[in-house]
């Protein structure tokens, strides 16, 4: 028996990297996805190749009229909504005398004010069908401790932690479970990009730093995307009706909480 049979999933941030490794295990797992992110085209290629389960909807997480148009979108493409991840997410990094008020407004637009406005978006919906349901947000270990150049993307994971404790006490009443993932270092797109942010401040020669982290976790090697499927499988799955507003490191040892 597949562990998300017949349960649909709207993963927002879907097109590329950890959520779209989340779309295929779902897949998988015989759920039926919606992979939303506001690059349509690449969502809708992915969605093409995964296959009828799956389906794309372009989806930008800073704009309320977007998240209720993709919500409103899948519960007529799939009849409702079983589980949502809040994945989509950006990174910024800058010394803290030279963060600039425009992207720290953006990084808490899009991390923050996205994950709360989408899983509000979601929440309404399952609690007017009355049926419970899944709710994951992509914390991170920057939410866990500070990072001397990684200030306003630090603080902003720690809001998704603090949303994720808020939003499962308040909503477990309804059946619905809200638990976050904290993933540590995984390669990626989005690594190359916090690669790039550490070249620049640090000098470091492309490729450097991720050599660095990568020695440092315990493990032995950074993430990659399909090691953080297993705890969404799990945390999407009727196995995790008792577990409540939580935060779970899958970071291969980094940080222990
Ligand atoms: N990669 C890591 O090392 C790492 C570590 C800890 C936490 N995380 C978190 O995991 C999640 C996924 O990370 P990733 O590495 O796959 O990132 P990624 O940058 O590869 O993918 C993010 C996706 O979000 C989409 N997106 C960006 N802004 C959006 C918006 N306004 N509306 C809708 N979609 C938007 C992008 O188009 C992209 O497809 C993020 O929340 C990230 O913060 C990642």
């Amino acid at each position: 028996m597949k562990r998300l049979q017949d349960r649909t999933a709207l993963i927002t941030g879907a097109a590329r990297g950890i959520g779209l490794a989340f779309a295929e295990a779902f897949v998988r797992e015989g759920a039926r996805v919606a992979l939303a992110d506001i690059d349509l085209a690449r969502a809708r290629a992915e969605a093409d190749r995964l296959g009828p389960a799956a389906m794309a909807v372009g989806m930008d997480v800073t704009r309320q009229d977007s998240i209720d148009d993709a919500v409103a979108r899948v519960v007529e493409g799939f009849g409702g909504i079983d589980i949502l991840i809040n994945n989509a997410a950006i990174f910024t990094a800058a010394p803290i005398v030279e963060i600039e008020r425009a992207d720290y407004a953006r990084i808490f637009e899009v991390n923050v004010a996205g994950t709360l406005f989408t899983l509000q978006a979601v929440a309404r919906h399952m609690v007017a069908r009355g049926r419970g349901g899944k709710i994951i947000n992509m914390a991170s270990q920057a939410g866990r401790r500070g990072e001397a150049l990684v200030a306003v993307y630090c603080a902003s994971k720690a809001a998704v932690i603090s949303l994720t404790q808020s939003a499962g006490l308040d909503l477990i009443r309804h059946g619905i479970n809200v638990n976050a993932i904290s993933p540590g270092v995984v390669d990626g797109e989005h690594w190359d990009g916090v690669d790039a942010f550490f070249a620049k401040y640090e000098g470091k020669a492309p490729g450097q730093k991720k050599t660095e982290v990568a020695a440092g976790v315990p493990f032995g090697r950074m993430g990659r995307a399909e090691d953080l499927t297993g705890m969404a499988v799990f945390l999407a799955s009727p196995e995790a009706d008792y577990v409540v507003a939580q935060c779970y490191n899958v970071d291969g040892g980094q940080w222990m909480s």
